[in-house]
């Protein structure tokens, strides 16, 4: 991808893109240890050879994908690269705040398509899986702040055409739904201006990303399983709350979760990739 336009704007502090690396998140875990990294940070690749996604998946992009990772860092820089200083507290918000832009983005150009969240930060369109977001934050040396990485696998232009056929069977690709190749780096641009007014947003009002990413709720009112551990939650998905939480009604109340691996009932696993 030519990322000129990228490196030009005002939107990161840093950007390199690579032909191949192993993992972006790999990279970025690295970088994030040093004391004087300027951030926002982008680390683009064109092919990853040990893409991760969450849990102990892989994460499978063929040539044309969007893979790339964005270091965060804690409020000062936030506010050096015009970022609004999100509280800590608010971090594992921002997940879901980076796939409610995609989806966002996404609503704009394939409306039909239907673009939705499974929680929490799945996109779907067409009710296939096209981009997932592994979110870490790695442990630091002492004095150096602790900062976000988001990393994050979109299948623009990688037709699913050539794709494994266990991943054909649950993802898309957004080329095969526009019939032609996008471009990347104008999408990529729009994603990270939306990215930074949601998060200002989060800043300034953190109940209301609830309601944006509730409208995009790819599951909301249908019976769902998840699986948190050893333990096995089973009902009527409510969506989630102000605070990001997803509700599931069951026989003994509502319950509130904070992580785990959603399913709908009564079908396979609705995983595009990992999830
Ligand atoms: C998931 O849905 O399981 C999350 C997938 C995240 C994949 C992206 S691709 C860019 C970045 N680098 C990685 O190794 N993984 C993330």
């Amino acid at each position: 991808m030519n990322s000129s336009d990228i490196a030009r704007s005002a939107l990161f502090a840093h950007v390199e893109w690579h032909d191949e690396i192993d993992s972006t998140n790999d990279r970025a875990l690295q970088y994030a240890r040093q004391p004087d990294l300027a951030t926002p940070c982008l680390i683009g690749a064109e092919r990853q050879t040990a893409g991760r996604g969450r849990g102990n998946n892989r994460w499978w992009s063929g040539p044309g994908a969007l893979t790339y990772s964005l270091i965060l860092d804690p409020p000062e820089n936030f506010r050096r690269a015009h970022l609004p200083a999100v509280d800590q507290s608010l971090w594992p918000r921002l997940s879901l705040v980076a796939a409610l832009a995609w989806c966002e983005v996404l609503d704009q150009l394939v409306p039909a398509a239907q673009p939705r969240l499974k929680w929490p930060n799945d996109v779907y369109l067409s009710g296939r899986k096209v981009a997932g977001i592994l979110a870490e934050v790695p442990p630091q040396p002492a004095g150096v702040p602790r900062r976000l990485v988001l990393g994050i696998g979109i299948n623009l232009n990688n037709s699913l055409a050539s794709a494994p056929p266990e991943i054909r069977s649950n993802a898309t690709a957004l080329c095969d739904i526009v019939g032609g190749p996008v471009d990347r780096q104008e999408l990529l641009l729009n994603w990270m201006v939306r990215f930074h007014d949601n998060a200002c947003a989060l800043a300034d009002r953190p109940n209301d990303l609830a309601e944006g990413w509730r409208a995009y709720c790819l599951l909301a009112g249908e019976l769902v399983t998840l699986q948190a551990g050893e333990r096995s939650i089973a009902g009527r998905c409510l969506g989630i709350d102000d605070e990001g939480a997803l509700l599931i009604d069951t026989p003994e109340g509502t319950e509130r979760c904070f992580g785990g691996v959603l399913v709908r009932r009564q079908s396979l696993p609705i995983t595009g990739q990992s999830s």
